[in-house]
C-alpha cells in the first residue's frame, strides 16, 4: 500500500456553540465537544483508509479552556500514526477570537479508530510519512499511547508495553 501525509486527509469542522449544547455555566458541554471531535476524527480516518472506520478508544483528551456559548469553535483532526489496522488520530481544538480572528488552542484529544469491511472485520490501511516537526514529534510518541491504551483495556500485558516501559526505565 502506498504512503500517505497526514494532510491527504485531514478534516476541519467549524462550528457555532448554540444554547442547546451548553452546561450550567454556559460553556460548551464536555460531551458535544467529544461528539464533534469522533465527527471529525472519524472523516479523517475515512479519508485516509477508504473504508468503513469505528472508534476503537478514546485515549486522552484534555479539557484545558471553557468554551464559551456563541464561540466559532474549529476541530481539526489528521492521522498521527498508522499501525496495522489502527490509525491514531490527534484532534487540536481552536476557538476564533470574535474581533481579532485569532484563533488559539482550547483543547485537544487523541482517538484510535480501526478501518474494517461490512462484516466488521480490521482492514489493512496505508502507512502514514509524518512531514511537518509537529507531525514528526507525535508520530513518535505514537506507540506508547497505543501500548498504554492496550494495556488500560486488558488487552496487551504491562510486561509486553516495550515503549511504556523505556519511559520509566531511561
Ligand atoms: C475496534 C474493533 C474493530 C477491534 O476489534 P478486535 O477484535 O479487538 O480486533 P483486533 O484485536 O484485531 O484489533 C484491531 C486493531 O485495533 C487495535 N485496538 C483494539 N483495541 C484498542 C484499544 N483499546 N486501544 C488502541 N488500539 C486498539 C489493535 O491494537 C489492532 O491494531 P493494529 O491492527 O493496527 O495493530 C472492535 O472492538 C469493535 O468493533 N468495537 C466496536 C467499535 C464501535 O462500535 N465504536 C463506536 C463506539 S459505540
Amino acid at each position: 500500500m502506498q504512503n500517505k501525509f497526514p494532510s491527504d486527509s485531514v478534516t476541519v469542522l467549524t462550528d457555532l456553540v448554540l444554547p442547546g449544547e451548553t452546561n450550567p455555566l454556559n460553556n460548551l458541554f464536555g460531551g458535544e465537544l467529544l461528539a464533534r471531535m469522533d465527527r471529525a476524527a472519524s472523516i479523517t480516518a475515512r479519508r485516509h483508509s477508504r473504508r468503513i472506520c469505528v472508534t476503537a478508544s478514546v485515549n486522552h483528551v484534555a479539557f484545558n479552556k471553557s468554551i464559551p456559548l456563541g464561540s466559532v469553535v474549529t476541530v481539526e483532526a489528521k492521522v498521527s500514526r498508522t499501525f496495522s489496522t489502527s490509525m491514531e488520530i490527534y484532534i487540536d481544538v481552536w476557538i476564533e477570537d470574535r474581533e481579532s480572528g485569532i484563533k488559539v488552542k482550547a483543547n485537544e484529544g487523541i482517538y484510535t479508530f480501526v478501518a474494517v469491511d461490512e462484516m466488521g472485520t480490521p482492514m489493512p490501511v496505508p502507512p502514514i510519512e509524518p512531514q511537518t516537526d509537529l507531525e514528526k514529534q507525535r508520530f513518535d510518541a505514537a506507540l506508547r499511547r497505543k501500548q498504554l491504551s492496550l494495556v488500560l483495556a486488558g488487552k496487551m500485558k504491562p510486561s509486553e508495553a516495550t515503549e511504556l516501559k523505556a519511559l520509566f526505565t531511561t
